[in-house]
């Protein structure tokens, strides 16, 4: 018999603890500033409301229907066909990527945790708390490859655990605690100097910043976020009871993460005006400005200390989500005991993961590809695998499931069931044809410039 959720509200929580994590507060932020602020958060929000929202719901019904992990939801409910279940491996395959690399920053996560107990940012300027960032995880491999293993090891244990006795209890505290924290520090960021231009810069679009890799960045940013396009939602669904509600709780977990995300970037920017950090500080961002932030407020080491503890609880409950996708296929697919499945993925997962910890490990890497080992993942995970995945499973749910069985599934326990065929209209038509023409002009873009710029045309 397969694990079910307690309650509907354990699956809300759940899925949005595997959605709020890492990707609203390290990701948005730092996606947001390299992609130029207001016109990416426009972006952004788009995405997700005529895109991640129909796909959410898509995968929740998808793995309801089948009661199975990715692969074999699929095989089920496409006929067996090899070319569906291979989708449902792509899916494995971008789980196991993300987390490779999610479980290293994770550990940054606990490494600032401590820091904030030692209370190691008092008396540093900002200047000073963001070369920090350099030091901590440029030259001390060591104690980087130590957090990614401990947070790796706390992820197998919770996952072994199993659906319920684990992954629910764990969201259910921090979640809250999480939640009003960033209300707490959204209300006392505006209080910053900088408020008003850091508003500016994430809510008013630059539209001669225009370009095509930003809609990508943004459609990537939100699947990533929501959790899609690679069957964590899908697999949460599967434990899902028939009589709850798929539409309004998508729609909860959705305006949830977002709210998280956007208020991420509303507390962060502002300080990067305030204390002129500069906007682009990429995958270090976080870590490089709100520790100045901290150190200027009242009770900020306590405030500092809770801050990245729930960062870092919000970075495992999504990792639980990232390795359940494995492990339930692998126990779907192969017949093994959970634990022996979770212990056995997690380990090579680690092990997957060192070039992201210490990037000496493979040191042709960054000449060979232009970008280091963790970057060559993020980029391939939200420019190819996400939205290739968001892609298969809207045409999945919009054309290859039977009418019937989409309808029954939209509706059963739903009292939202009157928008069925606006949900069908986007999954057949617009989510697909959004997508690939995100994809098409940034890949365009990208590898023929002169084809979309004026210049080109005029040479
Ligand atoms: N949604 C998570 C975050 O925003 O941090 C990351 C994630 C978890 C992505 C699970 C994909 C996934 F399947």
């Amino acid at each position: 018999m397969r694990g079910q959720w307690g309650t509907r509200l354990g699956f809300i929580l759940a899925a949005s603890g595997s959605a709020v994590g890492l990707g609203n507060i390290w990701g948005f932020p730092f996606m947001a500033g390299q992609s130029g602020g207001g016109l990416f958060v426009l972006f952004y929000l788009a995405c997700v409301a005529v895109i991640g929202l129909p796909v959410m719901i898509a995968e929740i019904m998808v793995g309801r229907r089948a009661q199975r992990s990715p692969v074999g939801a699929y095989g089920r409910l496409s006929g067996d066909k090899a070319m569906w279940k291979l989708v449902g491996w792509m899916g494995v395959a971008a789980g196991v990527l993300i987390l490779s690399f999610y479980s290293v920053i994770a550990g940054w996560t606990l490494d600032y945790t401590v820091l904030s107990i030692r209370d190691a940012f008092a008396g540093r300027s900002p200047g000073d708390i963001e070369a920090l960032f350099a030091e901590r995880t440029g030259e001390r491999p060591g104690g980087v490859i130590f957090l990614h293993a401990l947070f790796m090891v706390m992820v197998i244990a919770i996952v072994a655990g199993g659906v319920e006795k684990g992954l629910e209890r764990a969201v259910r505290i921090l979640m809250p605690l999480l939640f009003v924290l960033i209300v707490g520090l959204l209300i006392y960021g505006t209080t910053l100097e900088g408020f008003g231009e850091g508003a500016r810069f994430l809510f008013v679009p630059d539209l001669d910043e225009f370009d095509a890799g930003a809609a990508l960045a943004a459609l990537g940013q939100s699947m990533f976020s929501l959790s899609l396009g690679m069957g964590a939602i899908l697999t949460y669904g599967s434990y899902l009871r028939r009589k709850d509600d798929i539409v309004a709780t998508s729609t909860t977990i959705s305006l949830l993460d977002t709210f998280i995300a956007v208020a991420a970037g509303m507390i962060l920017f502002p300080i990067v005006f305030t204390y002129d950090l500069g906007t682009a500080g990429g995958e270090g961002l976080i870590f490089e400005v709100l520790p100045a932030f901290f150190e200027n407020m009242p009770a900020g080491q306590l405030v500092a200390i809770v801050f990245f503890a729930l960062l870092f609880f919000a970075a495992l409950t999504s990792a639980l989500s990232l390795l359940e996708v494995v492990t339930a296929t692998v126990i779907d697919q192969l017949g093994w005991r959970r634990l022996t499945a979770a212990a056995a993925v997690g380990g090579g997962i680690f092990v997957l993961g060192l070039p992201s910890a210490h990037a000496e490990l493979l040191p042709f890497w960054e000449d060979l590809f232009g970008m280091g080992f963790q970057e060559s993942l993020v980029f391939l995970i939200y420019n190819v695998f996400l939205p290739l995945g968001g892609l298969l499973i809207s045409v999945f749910a919009g054309w290859v499931l039977t009418r019937s069985a989409s309808y029954e599934e939209f509706t059963a326990g739903s009292r939202l069931a009157g928008l069925y065929p606006g949900w069908l209209i986007l999954v057949r038509f617009i989510v697909p044809i959004g997508i690939l023409l995100v994809f098409v002009t940034t890949w365009a873009e990208m590898f023929f410039p002169d084809l979309l710029s004026s210049e080109g045309a005029n040479e």
